[in-house]
C-alpha cells in the first residue's frame, strides 16, 4: 500500500477482529423503559476518580437514553451467556418496560443489570464525547460487583470463546 492511501474498511475490520475482548451488555433506563445493546468497546479509564468508557453507535436508542437518564450499567457477560450477547446485538428492537424477558436487577442508578453476569459496573454519566459514528460515554462508577466463581465470555474473530 502506498503512503497516504486510505485503509480499506475490510482490512480495518479484520485487524480489529484479531483483538480479543470480553463481551458486555450496556443498558439504561429512562421514563419507565429499559434498553440494552451488546458492546465490546468497554474499557477502564481512570482509578481516581473511578471511570470507565463504552462507545455507542450513533442513532442507537442508548445515544438518547444514556444522557436523558444520566446513567448506564455495564454487565460483563459470563461464559454461557452467548444467547444474551446474540439477543442484544439484534437491530430494530425498541425500549420496553422489561429487558426482553431477561432476568435483571438494579444497583445504584436504576439501570438494569443482567443476572448471571460475571461482574457489573453501575455508572453515572460523566461525559458524552464525539467519536466519529459513535459517541463515547464516560461513566463514574457508583456500583460494582463480581462473581469469582464464573469465567468470562470472550469474543475473537467474530466468534465466542472461553478461557481455554
Ligand atoms: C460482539 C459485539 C460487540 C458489539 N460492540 C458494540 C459496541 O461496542 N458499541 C455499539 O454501539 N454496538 C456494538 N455492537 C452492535 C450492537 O450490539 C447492535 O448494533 C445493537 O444491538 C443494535 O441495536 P439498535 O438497532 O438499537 O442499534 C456489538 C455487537 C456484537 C455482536
Amino acid at each position: 500500500m502506498s503512503a497516504g492511501a486510505a485503509v480499506d474498511a475490510e482490512a480495518f475490520k479484520n485487524a480489529l477482529a484479531s483483538w480479543a475482548t470480553g463481551v458486555t451488555v450496556l443498558t439504561a433506563a429512562h421514563e419507565g423503559l429499559v434498553y440494552g445493546i451488546t458492546a465490546s468497546s468497554f474499557s477502564t479509564l481512570s482509578i481516581d476518580p473511578l471511570l470507565v468508557l463504552v462507545c455507542i453507535q450513533r442513532g442507537n436508542h442508548l445515544e438518547r437514553m444514556v444522557p436523558a437518564s444520566g446513567a448506564f450499567a455495564v454487565s460483563l457477560l459470563a461464559h454461557g451467556q452467548e444467547a444474551a450477547s446474540n439477543h442484544f446485538a439484534v437491530s430494530g428492537r425498541d425500549p420496553a418496560t422489561e429487558l426482553d424477558g431477561f432476568e435483571t436487577f438494579t444497583d445504584r442508578t436504576g439501570s438494569p443489570i443482567l443476572s448471571g453476569a460475571i461482574a457489573h459496573l453501575d455508572c453515572e454519566l460523566e461525559s458524552l464525547l464525539p467519536g466519529g459514528d459513535h459517541v463515547i460515554a464516560v461513566g463514574r462508577v457508583v456500583g460494582a460487583a463480581s462473581d469469582a466463581g464464573k469465567v468470562p465470555l470472550l469474543y475473537f474473530r467474530r466468534g465466542y470463546h472461553g478461557l481455554d
